[in-house]
């Protein structure tokens, strides 16, 4: 089931915001209201304070085993292979490798789609995850359970504005995050992940390089504290971690004072202050099995929850707080448009072709150009290469 949900009631500029706590920063800020849920669609939804999402009832335990049955049969058929994120459902995590295909952050995403010989690729995540692989394999069919799922750092940074905020500024090196459309990979130089922004950016800082950053702003502003870079930022936001709070951390933290905490850079300055380890779904997922503690609290979306407790099953993870820990679920730590993905949608797609991703052909090669750098700088990094020689000075975009 899909339905049109969680889509920006209107995006509208608002100038130069203040308060940021990022000292070189020129912020640019796009405003998206969601729309609510009326009473008429009130269900299957998964809402949060800023936007929310119809979202597909759970199986029964018999619907659960006939739909995986039948993903199994339609992928071997298909020459299909299932590439999940960590936040989407637990059946979807364990389908995907059980049938050897991924369960990875996005970055690990982007590479498996591109590198796996199967000529369909089924990506149960958010949008920008379906047109990464797409513009890595044009060639390959890519489907996703729902194509309404898209991230609110998507929907906060449209083309028109941000590629105005470049011609702002012709002198920096334009650094985008992977949660952001096709329209505005192509008019970036380098594309990052959380798994790879820190050292992509310490080694543009190191050529000598200015920066312009989008959209998220709290991961810009830790990479730019961790590296001193001169940056200016885009002002963009996820609705998840943005909501995760440091007051009530600390009370928390106070509750379990042996645990460790674990945080997503998207989530504010005040919160990572408190991290005793801060990255990436996969870091984050690292740092639960590699740390000496036994017990840890989670600043990032709950669908990770599955994989930290499956892998270790002897350590007790909690909830990071947000805003609104209630009954009414205001602020619960789960993306909506994560939500959207199930297994009746993903046995659908596979066996109608329905949903298939799109990318305009002429911005492929533009936008992939971003997205290659980042794969081979990576690639180096992880062979113990030198990467200074993939960092050339790029000029504006
Ligand atoms: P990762 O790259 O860490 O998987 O994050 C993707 C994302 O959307 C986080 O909200
Ligand atoms: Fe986007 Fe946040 Fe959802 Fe990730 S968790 S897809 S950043 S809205």
């Amino acid at each position: 089931m899909s339905a049109a949900s969680g889509r920006p009631k209107q995006a509208r500029t608002a100038g130069e915001a203040e308060g940021t706590p990022v000292s070189t920063a020129t912020l640019h800020r796009i405003d998206v209201e969601y729309e609510q849920p009326d009473e008429a669609t009130s269900g299957s939804v998964c809402s949060t304070k800023h936007a929310w999402a119809r979202v597909p009832p759970e199986p029964t335990q018999a619907e659960r085993a006939a739909l995986k049955d039948k993903i199994r049969r339609l992928l071997k058929e298909k020459n299909a292979v299932m590439v999940s994120h960590y936040y989407v459902h637990p059946d979807l995590q364990d389908l995907a490798e059980e049938t050897g295909g991924l369960v990875s952050d996005s970055l690990e995403m982007a590479r498996f789609g591109r590198d796996h010989a199967a000529q369909t690729l089924v990506v149960s995540g958010v949008r920008f995850m379906g047109e990464t692989a797409k513009i890595l394999s044009p060639k390959k069919t890519v489907l996703m359970p729902d194509l309404d799922a898209t991230c609110s750092l998507d929907l906060g940074c449209p083309i028109d504005e941000f590629s105005a905020f470049c011609d702002q500024h012709p002198d920096r090196t334009v650094v985008v995050y992977a949660n952001t459309s096709a329209a505005v990979k192509a008019r970036a130089d380098w594309l990052v992940t959380s798994s790879c922004a820190l050292d992509i950016v310490s080694a543009l800082k190191a050529e000598g390089q200015k920066i312009l950053w989008a959209p998220d702003r709290h991961l810009g502003a830790y990479i730019q504290r961790e590296t001193g870079a001169d940056m200016v930022f885009w002002n963009g936001a996820c609705i998840v971690h943005d909501e995760f709070k440091a007051v009530e951390l600390e009370l928390l933290k106070q509750d379990h004072p042996a645990a460790k905490v674990l945080v997503h850079p998207e989530s504010p300055a005040d919160v990572v202050a408190l991290a005793d380890a801060v990255g990436s779904t996969s870091a984050i997922l690292k740092a639960a099995r590699e740390m000496d503690a036994t017990e840890f609290i989670v600043a990032t979306d709950n669908g990770m929850m599955h994989k930290l407790r499956t892998l270790n099953p002897g350590k007790t993870f909690y909830e990071a707080p947000t805003a609104g820990n209630s009954a009414t679920c205001k602020s619960c730590a789960h993306c909506p448009w994560m939500a959207m993905n199930g297994l009746a949608d993903v046995a659908r797609v596979l066996e109608t072709g329905a949903n298939a991703i799109q990318v305009d052909p002429a911005l492929i090669p533009r936008a992939r150009q971003p997205i290659d750098r980042m794969l081979a700088f990576t690639a180096a990094l992880r062979n113990g290469q030198p990467t200074a020689a993939l960092v050339p000075h790029l000029g504006a975009a």
